[in-house]
């Protein structure tokens, strides 16, 4: 048996969510509120079974059975994604890569590049991130960008330069979109450094603020520094259907002279093999007329709901961010309580929350409340917060 490796074990023990599930089911809650949860809690549109559906039938047939699929998906499903998601943003097809989530796409990424690549990335923000340059070997490489409440939780370009930036819009956990700007300083900044910056939009259906780009490539200048990546997941349902994608422009050139979009796709050709088709159908369906009409009855269930959570948690006095672009709002813990104090006390009202200190150690002080909670569930933990 050989040894495993190292880097593996450098992750953290006790993966922070399963930490939370342990003082969770300690509790036996008769009736949990939980506003932890980042994941849906509306059914899928109609839409999208139908076509999942049709497809699944396809499949049953001799004429339309469909085997393997290209790695980097198909046709049908790009030629949407180019017309509606960047219908004026001069985006190719075979910029377009098909993925089964941002997850794999976000933690497989870096893979691309060298392990001795200088990384930058926000902190607090979403885990994966750094978990996956852990894993890479890039423990000591990673360089944390705060976000902190002054610069309105944006991240700051440093004075040192950076290989990959990760950059994350509208902000898990913080819940702030990055400003037109805020974007245009990255863009100059690793157009000087010659960095590259991964993009990920995974919230960017939840934005209601004007001027607030929803692509990267808004910015003049994006495609020669930005791969892009949407999903599926939180826009259309997808969580468990499994579908996102990437946008790889073809100018984007790594410092010796590689091309990143073809090295995705050898990468992909290796280690993906593509998302199946009756998932692409579904995802097909999302962009239908009829398609967009009930995914954005959804997104409003879950923007409604989270209006309502921000304006109640105002109403009791705290002092909250977020939750305007995006489903969640990210709450400061009253009387310097730390991030696991405030989630146990809001257990002991039945409410569960996201620690902020598991998204990095300047989310210590606060906690992570979500809007896609269902609306009941969000009015009754207000009122349970009352109490505290
Ligand atoms: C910022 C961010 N990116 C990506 C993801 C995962 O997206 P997907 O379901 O497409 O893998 C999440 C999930 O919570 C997220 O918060």
């Amino acid at each position: 048996m050989p040894n495993v490796n190292p880097d593996l074990l450098k992750l953290k023990n006790n993966y922070f969510f399963n930490e939370i599930d342990k003082k969770v089911k300690l509790k036996n809650l008769k009736n949990p509120l939980n506003l932890g949860i980042g994941d849906i809690t509306q059914p899928l549109a109609s839409s999208i079974i139908e076509a999942l559906k049709k497809a699944s039938l396809e499949m049953g047939s001799k004429k339309t059975l469909k085997g393997y699929g290209p790695s980097d998906g198909y046709l049908f499903l790009k030629e949407k994604i180019k017309e509606n998601d960047y219908l004026n943003l001069d985006i190719d097809i075979d910029e377009i890569f098909i993925s089964n989530g941002i997850k794999y796409s976000a933690s497989n990424i870096g893979d691309l590049f060298s392990k001795k690549s200088l990384v930058g990335i926000a902190n607090p923000s979403y885990p994966v991130y750094v978990d996956a340059n852990v894993i890479g070997g890039r423990k000591q490489n990673i360089l944390y960008l705060p976000l902190k409440e002054e610069n309105n939780f944006e991240p700051i370009c440093p004075q040192s330069a950076l290989d990959i930036i990760y950059l994350c819009s509208p902000n898990n956990p913080t819940g702030i979109a990055q400003s037109r700007q805020s974007l245009e300083m990255w863009v100059d900044y690793a157009k000087k450094h010659q960095s590259v910056i991964i993009f990920d939009g995974a919230y960017g259906s939840f934005i209601t603020s004007d001027n607030i780009p929803r692509s990267i490539y808004e910015i003049e200048g994006a495609k020669d520094v930005a791969i892009e990546m949407r999903s599926f997941s939180k826009q259309a349902g997808f969580t468990s259907l499994r579908c996102s994608y990437l946008v790889i422009p073809k100018k984007l050139k790594s410092k010796d002279n590689f091309l990143i979009n073809s090295l995705w796709k050898k990468y992909i050709d290796v280690r993906l093999g593509g998302v199946s088709y009756p998932i692409q159908k579904a995802a097909e369906a999302i962009f239908s007329k009829t398609g967009k009409v009930e995914i954005q009855k959804t997104i409003d269930i879950y923007q409604q709901n989270t209006k309502i959570l921000l304006n109640g948690l105002k109403k009791l006095d705290y002092k909250v961010y977020g939750g305007i672009d995006s489903p969640y709002v990210w709450c400061k813990n009253p009387n310097n309580l730390t991030s696991w104090q405030f989630f146990d006390k809001l257990l002991d009202k039945s409410i569960i929350s996201i620690p902020g200190s598991g998204f990095g150690t300047l989310g210590e002080g606060y906690i992570r409340f979500s809007g896609f909670a269902k609306k009941e569930i969000i009015l009754e933990a207000l009122n349970n917060l009352k109490a505290l």
